[in-house]
This record gives structure tokens, C-alpha cells and sequence, in this order.
């Protein structure tokens, strides 16, 4: 729902303190956090449920509900009194402008947590709510960091990659010029089927390690030859639809080019590697030693031990073969369709090989390239409110019946 700004008034007029108090709830972060302009985060709480579902190897919809629901409250009590301690004057939500909530993509149950509670927040104040796509605010993740580090605008149209553990996506993105109202945004690039961080975390998973997998594989890699496992991934064909039969995550009617992902393809190499190389032993004996030690973590020097040659070669031609197909799409991406700056995005872009080989890229072609600080790669709330910027200066504001969209879509396909 767009309410124009009454005659005479300019957007600007229309803002009082440029407060936005930001909601995420779609997977399995819960998270709450005031930026002001859209370029300052004054807190930024995220209450993880990562360990919780640790056990299950995954993420279980009932359970991040229920903690969802635990956690809301008092996620969002400790945002505004962070936001005061960080303003040096108490905020209450009476100094608010708007609360901006995640309605999708993500897990319907736990999306609806974080509806609920800024549905219920914004009628009793009387304030404007705003719904913001979950792949919107990881690619203003980075817009804010930008901004907040003083640096020049990235160039329009932007090529922003959203790689994470639920989506592979590319977007060219760009808005209106004069200000950065009315972002538009062309998905020019998804996933087939399982997502890049999906396929970190099911290979971790086989080779015994922990969750979630990325930050596991990204520590271990540098120990192991890139080149000892040579996995290929093949052409991505278009085929039509057969009658009857749907693929939610396959690209139909699109426009112009595409540059899709594969990554279920190398998982299954990689279940295939280990199955005719008698790995099997080794990885449940690592496995053991993992699930009784919690104190353990990815960057643990007793954790290399636990890997012979063969599993660290193996992890690193993993993570070599996936960041360079990440690496191919993304600049064939950008070059056919004229983008001017790249914008890396998700909790895959804390990956650390990602970062140095696209980095290394953008800096042969000249081409700017952003990504985001640890914090704001993965979930979080800040990206929340920082997509909701825009929105409250278009006074673009969501309507009361605002409900949870578990696949909702990012601009035109
Ligand atoms: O954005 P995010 O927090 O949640 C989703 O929206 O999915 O991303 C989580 C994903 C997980 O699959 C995790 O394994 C991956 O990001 N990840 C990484 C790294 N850190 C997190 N993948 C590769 N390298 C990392 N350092
Ligand atoms: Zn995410």
C-alpha cells in the first residue's frame, strides 16, 4: 500500500527521526535493531538458535517458532535499550517512524512470529509498518555499511549475489536517480536446487563435521591441495515444464538472459568420493570426537588433526570448485548485462576464499565490489531496517492484513 505525502509535502517533511525499529524473523535468527537513515545502526541483536539445531543437523520449523516465540520479546527490549545506550539519550518506540518486518522468503511459522509481534507493535502506537523482502535486506546490508563508511554510492545498476543457506541469487539492481527511493530490482540468476550454503552444510554434515558447515569448511580448506579433486559442474539446461509436473526453484517466464546455479551435482560427487575411497570409518570417528567436545569450534587447531590429507584436499577442491562456479556466474553476470559495481551478500559471504577471489576479480576489471562485515553476512536485523528506508521516504507502507509469503519473490524474473 503506497500513501502519497500530502500536497505540498516532500518526503523528507514526512520523516521525523529517521528511526526505524527493524524485525527479523524468517529462519533461525531471531533479531531486532534501530538504524536511523537507513545508514546508522544504533543496535543490532540477534539471538542465534544455531545450536539448538545443531542437534538436528538443520533447521526444524516447529522448534524456531517456539523459540522464535521465547525470544521476541526480549530480542527487541534489548534493541531499543542498546539503540538509547548508543544514542546517549533514551529512544522509546514513541521515537520510532516505522517498524519494518521480514514477510518472506523463509519458514511460514517462524516468518509469522515476527508479523505478528510488528503488526501488534505498530497498532498500538499508531506507526507506519513496513514489509521488507528477506533477500532485499541482505543486499542493503552492504548499501548501509557503505554508506555508513562515508564511501561513494555503488554505481547503477549494481549486480548483487545473495548466497546463503536458503538462496543462490543474482540481482541487477538500481533505482531512481535523485535519491534512493523506488529500488527495482531483475532476478537475472538462481539456484535449480539446493543453495551454496545448503551444499556447505550437507557436505559438512557427510564429512562429520559441524553445523552450520560453512564456517567449518572456510577453516579447513586452506590446509588442503584445491586441486587434488577435480569436480566439474556442468551446464544448467532450461527444460520446459512437463505437464503436471512444477519445480518451484526452476526459473520460468524470464527475461533475457540467466546465470543459474547447480550445487546438488557436487554434493553427490563428493558422497560418491567418499564412498569409493573408504572414508567412512574416519568420518564417524571424527564425528564422535566432535559431538563429545562442543567446546570445539571450526578454527580449533585439534580439529585439523581430526582430518587426514585426503578429507582436507578433499574440502578444499569442495570449496574450490563451488567459489569458482560463484566466481564464473557472477562476472559473466555482470558483463552481458552491463553491471557498474558488484554487491556480495548472505551468510556465504563470510566465506573467506569468496571474498579474496572476487575481490581479486573486481580489482582486474576495475570493476567496485562490496561486501559485508562478518555481523551483518548472515541474518540480522539491521538489513531489516535499512531496506525499510527507502520505503518510509516513498511512504510505501504495508496494510493492516499484511501476512506471511514463505516464497516470496524479489523484483521481476
Ligand atoms: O544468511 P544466513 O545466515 O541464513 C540464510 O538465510 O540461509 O546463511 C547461513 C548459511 C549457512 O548455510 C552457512 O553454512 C553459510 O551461510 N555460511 C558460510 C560461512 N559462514 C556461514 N558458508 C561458507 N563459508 C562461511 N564462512
Ligand atoms: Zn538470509
Amino acid at each position: 500500500m503506497r500513501e502519497s505525502p500530502q500536497c505540498g509535502e516532500t518526503s523528507a517533511q514526512a520523516i521525523g527521526t529517521g528511526l526505524i525499529l527493524g524485525i527479523e524473523s524468517s529462519c533461525d535468527e531471531t533479531a531486532a535493531a534501530v538504524v536511523r537513515v537507513g545508514s546508522e545502526a544504533l543496535s543490532n541483536v540477534v539471538a542465534s538458535q544455531m545450536s539448538l539445531h545443531a542437534n538436528y543437523g538443520g533447521v526444524v520449523p516447529e522448534l524456531a517458532s517456539r523459540e522464535h516465540l521465547r525470544n521476541i520479546v526480549p530480542v527487541v527490549r534489548e534493541a531499543m535499550s542498546r539503540a538509547s545506550a548508543a544514542a546517549g539519550h533514551p529512544i522509546t518506540f514513541a521515537d520510532l517512524d516505522a517498524v519494518a518486518v521480514t514477510a518472506g522468503p523463509g519458514l511460514a511459522g517462524a516468518l509469522l512470529v515476527g508479523i505478528t509481534y510488528a503488526k501488534a507493535l505498530t497498532f498500538g502506537l499508531d506507526k507506519p509498518l513496513i514489509s521488507v523482502n528477506h533477500l532485499e535486506g541482505h543486499i542493503h546490508a552492504v548499501l548501509m555499511e557503505t554508506r555508513q563508511l562515508n564511501e561513494l554510492p555503488m554505481e547503477l545498476p549494481l549486480l548483487a549475489l545473495v548466497v546463503s543457506g536458503g538462496h543462490t541469487h543474482l540481482y541487477l539492481a538500481t533505482h531512481e536517480q535523485g535519491g534512493e527511493t523506488n529500488w527495482t530490482y531483475r532476478n537475472v540468476g538462481r539456484t535449480v536446487d539446493d543453495a551454496a550454503g545448503e551444499a556447505y552444510d550437507k557436505v559438512a554434515k557427510l564429512l562429520g563435521l559441524g553445523y552450520p558447515g560453512g564456517p567449518w569448511i572456510d577453516a579447513l580448506a586452506p590446509h588442503g591441495n584445491p586441486r587434488a579433486v577435480p569436480f566439474t559442474f556442468g551446464e544448467i539446461k532450461h527444460r520446459a515444464p512437463r505437464e503436471g509436473v512444477t519445480n518451484k526453484k526452476a526459473p520460468t517466464n524470464t527475461e533475457g538472459p540467466h546465470f543459474d546455479f547447480s550445487f546438488s551435482g557436487i554434493k553427490t560427487a563428493v558422497l560418491r568420493y567418499v564412498e569409493t575411497h573408504n572414508m567412512r570409518d574416519s568420518i564417524e570417528a571424527r564425528r564422535a570426537v566432535l559431538a563429545a567436545d562442543p567446546t570445539l569450534t571450526p578454527k580449533s587447531e585439534a580439529v585439523i588433526k581430526l582430518c587426514d590429507q585426503q578429507t582436507l584436499d578433499l574440502i578444499a577442491s569442495f570449496q574450490y570448485a563451488v567459489v569458482g562456479n560463484l566466481q564464473r556466474q557472477t562476472f559473466a553476470a555482470a558483463e552481458a548485462l552491463g553491471a557498474r559495481s558488484i554487491v556480495v551478500s548472505g551468510g556465504v559471504a563470510a566465506n573467506s576464499e569468496l571474498r579474496r577471489r572476487l575481490q581479486a576479480e573486481a580489482d582486474r576489471r576495475n570493476l567496485p565490489i562490496a561486501f559485508p562485515s562478518l555481523a551483518l553476512s548472515t541474518d540480522n536485523a539491521a538489513m531489516i531496517a535499512a531496506a525499510a528506508w527507502p520505503k518510509l521516504l516513498a511512504r510505501d507502507f504495508a496494510s493492516e492484513d499484511l501476512g506471511a509469503t514463505p516464497q516470496l519473490r524479489l523484483g521481476r524474473q
